[in-house]
């Protein structure tokens, strides 16, 4: 049987959730053989080696070790290694995931090779090009030759950029699929019992947009308001690397560890932060994955920014986008019940892996049979491979 080379490509900590399930759905497919490539934009243990444990994922068949550096230095040895290895084994297709700095790298590396490229998480848009993600969305999308969705905001972006209808599959939202691959573990874990949080109500905090953790002035305001906010209702934060090089260098870390109410601990593998999450009365974020389980768990979500790439998340869903001075009111609003409900959008239901999958299967291999019920010959690739 003919078999599809794939490479599957993960960088940094919001990939692993993406990556996963369509590493378990293809790793079942006969039509196709897999490698799995880690570029290594994360490192840490509980910011890499946690999450494939965690998933299930093997140890990654490639490993880039590129490691920090500027969006220049990042973006630049990525595509470095990863030339390298496309060169001494091509696959037929690259799928990347995300707007992380490794998403565009791997892209440009793919398209320039005539390597057919497929993004998931295709067409978000949050129209700020402040924000490195957006400009690697763009990049991604305008260069990649299939294009999955997670919503119909993603298709209508897309179209307005020109990308042809049949680039585009609506596949739903992967991050969903983790976390019913996970449900199970994620409910019998005690992350909430060993942080003393199982029978009170609680908040968790995540932060780590260069826009809200880089300038002093900025981080400053924004632990005045968590002190204050956990007077009123205990807040867990698990602290990602950057905003904790960031309170260190400001003076602000002892501040924040000392306040009362305040939990300040490493970030978590994704079963525990999961656990404590669904246990949440409220979620404060920057994340952009935050904001679609929050959504999807009907947990109320605060947005501590002034666009969002998932705007069906407020729309359809719980969560709202609030400035820093006004944090503190609207988690009031919360404790005081007054909160949206919001509904799951749609194909945010668990099977977006499967619909890749079967897309992949459609677009890249001949049919099974033809309409005669004979073995049918393979069809020309219709994309990329020049
Ligand atoms: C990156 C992504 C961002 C994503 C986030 C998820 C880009 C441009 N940014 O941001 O879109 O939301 O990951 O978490 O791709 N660091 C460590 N250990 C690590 C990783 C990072 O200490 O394992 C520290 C380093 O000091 C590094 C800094 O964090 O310089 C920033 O890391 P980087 O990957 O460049 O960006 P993130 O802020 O993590
Ligand atoms: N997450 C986690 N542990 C943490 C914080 C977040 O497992 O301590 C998970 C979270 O559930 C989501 C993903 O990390 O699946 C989001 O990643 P992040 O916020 O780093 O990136 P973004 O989504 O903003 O790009």
């Amino acid at each position: 049987m003919q078999q599809l080379k794939i490479d599957l490509i993960a960088a940094a900590r919001p990939n692993f959730m993406k990556i996963a399930p369509l590493f378990h759905e293809l790793n079942k497919q006969p039509w196709c053989k897999l490698r799995l490539v880690h570029t290594g934009q994360h490192y840490d243990k509980n910011m890499s080696d946690a999450f494939f444990h965690d998933l299930g994922l093997p140890k990654p068949d490639l490993h880039l070790g590129v490691g920090s550096g500027s969006h220049a230095e990042q973006t630049a040895n990525v595509m470095l290694a990863y030339e390298a290895a496309c060169v001494a084994d091509r696959p037929d297709l690259i799928v990347v995931v995300g707007d992380v700095n490794s998403t565009v790298a791997c892209s440009l590396v793919g398209s320039k090779l005539h390597i057919t490229v497929a993004h998931l998480e295709a067409g978000l848009r949050s129209r700020d090009r402040c924000m490195p993600e957006e400009i690697n969305r763009l990049v991604t999308d305008a260069i990649a030759d299939i294009l999955w969705t997670p919503s119909p905001d993603g298709d209508e972006n897309l179209a307005a950029e020109g990308v042809p209808a049949e680039k585009i599959t609506r596949v739903g939202n992967i991050m969903i699929d983790s976390y019913e691959l996970m449900r199970d573990r994620i409910e019998a874990r005690s992350t909430r019992q060993e942080l003393g949080l199982a029978d009170t109500e609680y908040g968790v905090v995540t932060l780590h947009r260069p826009s809200n953790v880089d300038e002093p002035a900025k981080l400053t305001e924004l632990v005045a308001q968590l002190k204050s906010i956990a007077t009123r209702v205990p807040l867990v934060f698990p602290v990602h690397p950057r905003t904790r090089k960031n309170l260190e260098t400001f003076h602000l870390w002892t501040e924040l560890v000392d306040a009362p109410g305040l939990q300040v601990i490493e970030p978590l593998g994704y079963v525990d932060f999961m656990n404590l999450v669904c246990g949440a009365r409220l979620i404060i974020t920057d994340s952009g994955g935050v904001q679609e389980e929050t959504t999807y768990l009907g947990i109320p979500c605060l947005t501590l920014r002034t666009t969002t790439e998932r705007p069906i998340t407020v729309t359809e869903g719980t969560n709202r986008l609030v400035g820093t001075a006004e944090l503190g009111e609207t988690v009031d609003c919360i404790l005081a019940g007054q909160w949206a409900r919001g509904r799951k959008p749609d194909l945010w239901d668990g099977h977006a892996a499967a619909r890749v999958a079967a897309d992949i299967r459609q677009r890249l291999l001949p049919p099974l049979h033809d309409e005669t019920g004979c073995a049918a010959q393979p069809r020309q690739q219709a994309m990329g491979n020049a």
